[in-house]
């Protein structure tokens, strides 16, 4: 079986395919209204969405299947203090398929560890987006053509968003991707993506202060909101909320073929008057979203008994009660699951729900 916790858990061939199949339902959406009939998708949601939960409904809708599940774990027995083991053990005697956001770190990868059914990350925490990626994808295929040879600036908050970090995960599989980190100090690229990803697999990247510098030579603007529910102090949101505005004039000198793309919601980072710019994406990139999950929702429930489609092997992850990660918003530390690390090839120890570096 085959889940989505994490971008890398599909090979380059099933992201490549799954991308193919997304084009082919935009070319004959009337060949695919039937492809899930009677088949069940559950959504939980533990976390404020409207995109993301909304664009998987309407996905499944589109497909012929049916949707159950919660926007607010109020109403459900999360409140009476259900772990996420549980309720996933539950749902999975219920729907065929699953896709969970929650605001902690770790939770999709412990669902998918005890889901009789596929489990899809649909955002945890500061972490993993994975279907945002594929969302992403789809968008600079048919945006600019291709998903190799590109220079990509990523603009605002690469600390706390999540989008940001799947995508750099993602793109650093294609051939010659460039990356131009474009955000203030306080807002910097984890550590763990700048080394494990960009300096383990040699993709170009640097870090600038301003948008304008590097302008001319992007093929991909993607701009993000500042996560202001991701800070815990208020002073330092009030000090760079407004780091980074895009509006035309710093457009002036951009490549007529740039794609400018956002994962929405924006804030005010993008002004209005950008909308009506034929280089502006974002909205395209929301209709995208829809079929690309319509064609991941497809291939998680046709791959489920094909032992061609498993999960990967990670036979280097170990448990270590001796042990703990520092990051108070992993699964490690609010529903204590157990302490899971691995250990990269500079020695560096990392928590495997999280990926925060962990000190002894
Ligand atoms: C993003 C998210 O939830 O991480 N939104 C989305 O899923 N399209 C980005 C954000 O919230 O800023």
């Amino acid at each position: 079986m085959k889940h989505l916790i994490d971008p890398t858990d599909l090979t380059v061939e099933e992201t490549n395919n799954i991308i193919s199949l997304a084009e082919e339902i935009i070319a004959n959406p009337e060949y695919f209204t039937a492809r899930m009939a009677g088949k069940k998708l559950a959504t939980l949601f533990y976390e404020p969405s409207t995109r993301t939960r909304l664009s998987f409904t309407s996905a499944m809708m589109e497909l012929g299947g049916n949707v159950l599940g919660f926007s607010d774990p109020k109403s459900s027995s999360v409140s009476k203090g259900e772990t996420v083991e549980d309720t996933v053990r539950v749902v999975g005697c219920f729907a065929d398929i699953i896709a969970m956001r929650h605001f902690v770190e770790g939770a999709p990868y412990v669902a998918s560890k005890v889901s009789p059914v596929p489990v899809i990350n649909a955002g945890d925490g500061s972490h993993s987006h994975p279907t945002q990626t594929l969302t992403d994808l789809l968008t600079i295929k048919r945006e600019i053509g291709r998903l190799d040879n590109l220079t990509v600036g990523f603009c605002g908050d690469l600390r706390f968003g999540r989008t940001v970090h799947s995508l750099i995960k993602a793109l650093s599989r294609y051939h010659n991707n460039k990356v131009i980190l474009i955000a203030p100090d306080e807002l910097r690229l984890p550590d763990y993506i700048i080394q494990d990803v960009c300096v383990k697999n040699g993709v170009d990247y640097r870090e600038v202060s301003t948008m304008e510098e590097v302008m001319p030579e992007l093929d991909i603007l993607y701009m993000t909101r500042v996560q202001k529910e991701r800070f815990l102090d208020e002073d330092e949101f009030d000090r760079v909320k407004d780091s980074f505005i895009l509006n035309l004039e710093k457009l002036a000198t951009a490549k007529e073929k740039m794609a400018i793309l956002h994962p929405l919601p924006r804030v005010n980072e993008i002004m209005k008057e950008v909308d009506a710019d034929p280089r502006a994406a974002y909205f395209r990139q929301v209709a995208n979203g829809k079929f690309v999950r319509m064609a991941l929702l497809s291939r998680l429930i046709d791959w489920k008994d094909r032992p061609e489609h498993t999960m990967p092997e990670h036979p280097d992850y170990f448990v270590d009660r001796t042990m703990h990660c520092t990051n108070l918003k992993c699964i490690s530390n609010v529903e204590g699951a157990d302490p899971l690390f691995h250990r990269l090839d500079d020695g560096t120890v990392r928590c495997s729900y999280c990926e925060s570096k962990i000190r002894r």
